[in-house]
């Protein structure tokens, strides 16, 4: 099947089966930084098992679902879960979610996740002002689909700056652990060695992580106003003389979760 044809049909599955209508944003939460859901109201859950063409992912953590529901009186479509390019997923695999977001006329995009901190503390949540995708497979290899966006699509504001400035004022306000930085992108699923960490660290990049840049640069493609936000779960390879391991990403971001939840739901309803 052609790539366009999978997401129209994952796209009239979803139409066909739930309303899709009017949703004001998507929200795609990574490992662990999944229980906003549990604050949406009336929700809907959709396992992306069920959905057609979705992939699955089999990390800890990450939940499988889309969910729509009301948060702060907007209505958003929650990814509980992401497909990663380290299992395996090819990069139109990992993507294809966004792609039909973008079919589905969703014109805003908060991607959250997990990383690792070159600079800031364990627990802090950062703001992405740019990344670095060097080191990443670019997903619109291929033909461009020119439903969506042109075929070299500008990336000089990949992150609204209006949406950075407005996380980072809500941050503030509530009183959490907040600042802003480079998010580097790498495709794990090995962790970084310390010298990968010290030649990114002259580089000026703040923290690194497997997600997010994928699906941040096929969101911008299509025009979409996006903000990311990574919670720093550890701090990355030599930086701390301890071992990393994903319990305890998964460990901080539980410990988080009450200050991210807050972060989100003032943002959701700004945005
Ligand atoms: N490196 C890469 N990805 C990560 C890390 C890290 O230290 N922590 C959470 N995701």
């Amino acid at each position: 099947m052609k790539y366009l044809d999978k997401i129209t049909v994952a796209k009239n599955w979803l139409e066909n089966n739930y309303d899709m209508s009017g949703i004001d944003m998507a929200l795609v939460l990574g490992s662990g930084l999944g229980s906003i859901a549990e604050r949406l109201e009336k929700p809907i859950e959709i396992n992306f098992n069920d959905i057609p063409n979705f992939k699955t992912g089999k990390v800890k953590g990450h939940n499988n679902k889309l969910i729509i529901g009301y948060i702060q009186g907007r209505k958003v479509l929650i990814l509980q879960g992401r497909i990663h390019f380290y299992e395996g997923n090819s990069m139109l695999d990992v993507t294809l979610p966004i792609r039909v977001l973008n079919m589905l006329k969703i014109k805003k995009l908060i991607l959250t996740n997990a990383a690792g901190g070159l600079t800031g503390d364990v627990g802090q949540l950062m703001i992405i002002e740019d990344h670095l995708d060097l080191f990443c497979q670019n997903p619109l290899i291929g033909e461009n689909l020119e439903e969506f966006g042109e075929r070299f699509p500008d990336m000089s504001e990949v992150y609204s700056k209006k949406a950075i400035k407005l996380a980072l004022k809500i941050g503030m306000g509530l009183g959490v652990k907040i600042t802003k930085g480079t998010y580097c992108y790498l495709t794990g699923p090995s962790y970084e060695t310390p010298f990968d960490i010290k030649v990114l660290k002259t580089l000026g990049v703040n923290a690194v992580g497997m997600s997010t840049v994928p699906e941040a640069i096929v969101a911008k493609h299509s025009g979409m106003e996006i903000l990311g936000i990574s919670c720093i779960t550890n701090l990355a390879a030599g930086i701390s003389e301890k071992p990393l391991n994903h319990l305890e990403v998964v460990e901080t971001t539980s410990k988080v979760s009450n200050e991210f939840i807050k972060l989100l739901e003032g943002v959701i309803k700004e945005f």
